[in-house]
């Protein structure tokens, strides 16, 4: 085991090693990663002599950076309404160096190899590493070979060790996903690679497991038989930002649904794992996708609804129309929403539809997972004057206001017979007195350790793309006219809302 106490109720702390971040300059290591490993440092959760390299190619003093890390970590720190520890900073900053350099420059790794072995040699450590590719894609490769070249990968080696963790988006197809793991694979093992997707760290996301395989009352009542139909939706009340050259390339089918719903989607339908190793978890997940129906081209025309925000307002604030974003094509046919309905082939969800839908500019920002149970036979209570009764709904806010709702039904009270729909609630906030941590710290930690049930698998990656790149592939063949616009601070395209209807279903949200 890598780390230095091995009881499952206290906290691991790794090996002592070095983070080395590429892509420093940028806009994830400044608001995620490095106010991350701080927070972790400070928590005491990294060991003392951790040392962090920022990589960049990007000109700039060892002052200068610092100074930028502490602005973007006080602000970071801000947002989540903790003090900023300033004493703490000053001796963690000393543990931080900027090495610039380019990301195909031989000579550069090799200087960087140097750093790395004469500030562990410095603090008697061993040089592991952990390398964080925070870089647009283009620079994977690269950035892996050189590693390699320089002798960084240390491939089947454990002491010292190294890890890369990638960034999303994993390839933007089959093809490229499959070409990128047999690069990856060429220089670092398998279980050195860490394909991070942010959403796996989220404490709400982590806890479906234990909600489903915790608890004895869901289990039994978790398939076709109970269920009438699951719902994930991912709302964003932002818009695209200063990220239009991204995703002008990706849509939301590349941005959300290939990696962030299909996380989603195989931890509510899976079976339980055998035990809880990153293997035996992600063997589960994998099936689930493999049982995915796959979306014919005709429905991919006329089944799925893609959407893209007009120009207008959200809170009283101006949005500009997507097509008019700074590095969108004007005529682009990129989709900012999209919905549809998917089937899981195998025995558990035989016949039960999962809606999913995702989208920039909507209404507000909300993750949410809700479980609609069947019916109650057409007697008693489910008849007129007390119903039809609503369907019972379990549903999981993932974020914000993180928690779980069950809403059922009550009699209101009273000497008439009047019923009416109730929620139980549990909330992450009033339950645990404070919000869930930054879903980059537990998997920067993760990474650390070795433990890697919260990353997603080679297989598991192709699996998730044999699903979505068809669907990309058939909605980009006519592309512009099979795009909906949609108001920002709406729900998306009414054709969204036609989609479920004409099953005789509404979208839900707790
Ligand atoms: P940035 O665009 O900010 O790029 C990070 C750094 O990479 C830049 O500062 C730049 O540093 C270098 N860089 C930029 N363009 C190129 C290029 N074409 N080739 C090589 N290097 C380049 O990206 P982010 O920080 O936003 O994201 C980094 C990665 O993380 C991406 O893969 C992104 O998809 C992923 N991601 C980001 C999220 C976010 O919230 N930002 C969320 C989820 C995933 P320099 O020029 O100094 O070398
Ligand atoms: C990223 C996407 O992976 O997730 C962004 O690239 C999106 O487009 C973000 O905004 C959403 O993350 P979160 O944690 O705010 O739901």
């Amino acid at each position: 085991m890598n780390a230095t106490s091995d009881n499952l109720h206290q906290v691991a702390i790794p090996e002592p090693f070095t983070l080395v971040v590429f892509g420093a300059s940028g806009d994830l290591a400044h608001r995620k990663l490095i106010p991350s490993v701080f927070k972790l440092w400070c928590d005491g959760l990294l060991p003392e002599q951790v040392a962090v390299i920022g990589y960049a190619r990007s000109e700039k003093s060892q002052q200068q950076f610092i100074d930028e890390l502490r602005e973007s970590a006080g602000n970071a720190f801000a947002d989540q309404g903790v003090d900023f520890p300033q004493n703490k900073w000053k001796k963690f900053a000393a543990r931080v160096s900027y090495h610039q350099g380019g990301y195909n420059i031989a000579a550069d790794f090799e200087s960087l190899r140097d750093s790395i072995k004469s500030q562990a040699a410095a603090a008697s450590v061993a040089a592991n590493c952990v390398f964080y590719l925070a870089t647009p894609p283009d620079a994977f490769v690269p950035i892996v070979q050189q590693l390699y070249a320089c002798g960084l990968s240390r491939r089947g080696e454990t002491n010292p060790w190294s890890r890369i963790v990638i960034e999303k988006p994993f390839g933007r197809d089959l093809q490229t996903a499959q070409t990128l793991n047999a690069q990856l694979g060429e220089c670092f093992s398998e279980n050195q690679i860490f394909r991070i997707d942010h959403y796996l760290g989220k404490e709400t996301v982590q806890n479906i497991m234990v909600l489903r395989f915790g608890n004895s009352i869901f289990e039994h009542l978790w398939s076709h038989d109970n269920i009438d139909h699951v719902q994930i939706t991912v709302a964003e009340s932002l818009d695209v930002g200063r990220r239009g050259k991204y995703y002008d390339n990706a849509g939301a089918l590349r941005d959300i649904v290939q990696n962030h719903m299909m996380h989603l989607l195989s931890l509510i339908a899976m079976e339980p794992p055998v035990t809880l190793t990153p293997d035996a978890v992600r063997n589960e997940k994998v099936k689930v996708l493999k049982a995915l129906r796959p979306i014919p081209p005709v429905c991919a025309k006329n089944g799925v609804v893609r959407g893209q925000y007009t120009a207008g307002t959200i809170g009283g604030v101006k949005i500009s129309g997507y097509r008019e974003t700074e590095n969108v094509r004007p005529k682009s046919g990129t989709e900012t929403f999209v919905a549809f309905k998917v089937y899981l082939d195998n025995w558990r969800w035989a016949g039960v539809p999962f809606y999913l839908r995702t989208g920039k500019c909507l209404q507000r920002r909300c993750t949410e997972i809700s479980v609609h149970f069947k019916r109650i036979p057409d007697v008693l209570f489910n008849l007129p004057p007390y119903g039809p009764l609503p369907q019972n709904v379990l549903s999981i806010r993932v974020q914000p206001d993180e928690g779980i709702t069950l809403e059922f039904q009550a009699k209101v009270p009273g000497a008439v017979m009047k019923i009416e729909p109730l929620k139980m609630k549990f909330d992450y906030k009033s339950s645990f007195g404070a919000s869930p941590p930054d879903a980059y710290e537990r998997l920067l930690l993760d990474a650390a350790l070795g433990d890697a049930t919260l990353f997603t698998r080679s297989d598991e990656v192709e699996a998730a793309w044999r699903f979505v790149a068809p669907v990309i592939e058939h909605c980009s063949q006519d592309c512009c006219s099979m795009i909906s616009e949609y108001q920002p601070g709406t729900w998306g395209p009414a054709a969204a809302d036609e989609l479920i209807q004409a099953d005789g279903r509404q979208w839900y949200l707790g």
